[in-house]
């Protein structure tokens, strides 16, 4: 409304040469239908946005006693889930791990291999998948009946080949008791300085290649009326930071989808958790993509400094085991971020635009 009248005024006041008076948007004409058009809305919007700001104050101070009352129920129940699916053993379970060549793959491949399940290990690196399977029957970790991990070769990427990938993934035990989506890449970049194609590549692998491979092996779980889709998502599957859009575009998407297909199949006796971690210290950094679809090479601070991968790992083999719907593995510090999102949004927005300067002018 605010746009179309102030695009009527530059309308009905430009000048020959193509500019516009200064003071038009002030002094309109003072008749005219254009005059009712610039002076109503003008005065109406600002009234409007006054008090809609202080809706938002007041909303918000209703809203945080419900949120903490809502959080207490959250935890009763989910203290009540962990009580009675204790015990849960996964083992002799098809668990298919894809990225598991390295970082939290391979941590979560390590966990779920003691625990006793058939692994099927997949990602693009034959060798270091290879490495894996090897390390994993050398570690005497397991100490029941052994299933040597199975590797399939996958690229995401590769979205028309996906069906072909799940007919001998499914070949492999008949099903897949337990799909990890796992695989993943970041990338580091402004905006204004990245190709479409980058954009595109992130999507494709952290998003239409999960959900292809989702969708793919979904069908055999419907026919079984039971499985598990366990997607690794990000804390900026909730947050967005600058110089991550197409990683937490990609994530975000993968968020919305996971959250949509839970409620869809759940009368399929069909689980879904989505695992949304802080910082791990994994080559994830490393292996991001810049903007112009580089390899960006480093590991951050941030990175450096992340959780450890086992341990990470270990706490989703849990999440899995009490079949949790989401789990938000980071510090206090990053949930509170994320609520902040929530409840103040223009908070948080000016908390960002100024981490964005700030770490602009340090580049
Ligand atoms: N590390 C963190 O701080 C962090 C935080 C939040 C979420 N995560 C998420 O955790 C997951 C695992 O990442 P990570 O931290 O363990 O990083 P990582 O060590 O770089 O592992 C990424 C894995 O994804 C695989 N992969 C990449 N592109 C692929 C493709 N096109 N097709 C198939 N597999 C592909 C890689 O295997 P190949 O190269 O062999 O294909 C590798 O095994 C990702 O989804 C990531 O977004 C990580």
């Amino acid at each position: 409304m605010k746009t179309s009248s102030v695009g009527k005024a530059s309308e009905t006041t430009t000048t020959t040469d193509g500019n516009i008076p200064l003071g038009s948007l002030e002094s309109p004409s003072k008749t005219g239908p254009d005059a009712q058009i610039l002076r109503l809305p003008f005065k109406g919007n600002l009234l409007l946005n006054c008090a809609k700001k202080w809706l938002n104050w007041i909303a918000c101070l209703l809203f945080l006693p419900l949120t903490i009352i809502g959080r207490l129920v959250e935890a009763f129940f989910a203290i009540k889930q962990r009580i009675s699916r204790h015990d849960s053993s996964l083992e002799g379970k098809v668990v298919l791990i894809t990225g598991a060549s390295s970082g939290l793959g391979e941590a979560l491949a390590k966990c779920l291999y003691t625990e006793g399940c058939k692994l099927i290990i997949a990602s693009r690196r034959y060798t270091e998948l290879d490495r894996v399977k090897e390390q994993l029957l050398g570690s005497g970790l397991r100490k029941g009946t052994i299933y040597p991990p199975v590797i399939i070769e996958l690229d995401l990427q590769d979205l028309d080949n996906l069906a072909d990938k799940v007919r001998t993934i499914l070949g492999v035990y008949g099903y897949v008791d337990i799909l990890v989506n796992n695989a993943g890449i970041s990338y580091r970049g402004e905006v204004t300085d990245t190709t479409l194609e980058v954009d595109a590549k992130i999507m494709n692998i952290n998003y239409f290649g999960t959900i292809g491979l989702t969708k793919a092996i979904l069908p055999s779980m419907i026919i079984r009326q039971s499985g598990h889709i366990v997607m690794i998502g990000s804390l900026q599957s909730k947050l967005a930071i600058p110089f991550r859009s197409a990683y937490a575009a990609s994530k975000h998407a993968l968020q919305a989808f996971s959250d949509s297909l839970r409620a869809e199949i759940h009368r399929h006796n069909i689980d879904v958790t989505v695992i949304n971690p802080g910082y791990i210290r994994t080559s994830l950094s490393l292996n991001a993509l810049t903007g112009r679809g580089d390899k960006y090479g480093q590991t951050d601070e941030t990175t450096e400094s992340g959780a450890d991968p086992l341990q990470a790992a270990y706490e989703i083999v849990i999440a899995i085991k009490e079949k949790t719907q989401e789990l938000m593995l980071c510090s206090l510090f990053y949930r509170l971020a994320v609520f902040l999102r929530a409840i103040l949004p223009n908070v948080y927005f000016k908390l960002m635009a100024r981490r964005a300067a700030k770490s602009k002018k340090s580049r």
